[in-house]
């Protein structure tokens, strides 16, 4: 695990969030009530672009089918319905996994 800077603060507002890729990774960085937080931005589903999506009360949507995840912890808290699931084997969304976010200065700074 290494300290990674991957955005400045002034470049996520709250409530909003960024895409961005750091040590081969797609990360969401999400800043939500005070805090910033960084999930996997590849879905559990089938890899929809999390940064893509709808950011709402520190829920992130997923734009394919509709997965719904807490930006806060990577937990899936609404999974795709019966006919998503349908066009994966039958499997649905999972979670996603959460990295710290260290705030530096002016930097955000993620611990991958
Ligand atoms: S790819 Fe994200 S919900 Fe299907």
């Amino acid at each position: 695990m290494a300290l990674v800077t991957v955005a400045k603060k002034k470049e996520i507002s709250e409530g909003t969030m960024l895409g961005v890729e750091a040590a081969g990774k797609k990360l969401l960085i999400a800043h939500v009530g005070g805090e910033f937080h960084a999930i996997d931005a590849v879905c559990s589903h089938m890899k929809g672009d999390l940064a893509k999506g709808e950011l709402k009360n520190g829920i992130v949507k997923c734009p394919r089918h509709g997965a719904q995840y807490d930006v806060t912890t990577g937990k899936l808290v609404k999974d795709v319905g019966f006919a998503a699931k349908g066009i994966n084997l039958g499997r649905g969304a999972t979670g996603q996994s959460h990295f710290d976010v260290v705030v530096d200065g002016n930097d955000l700074r993620v611990d991958i």
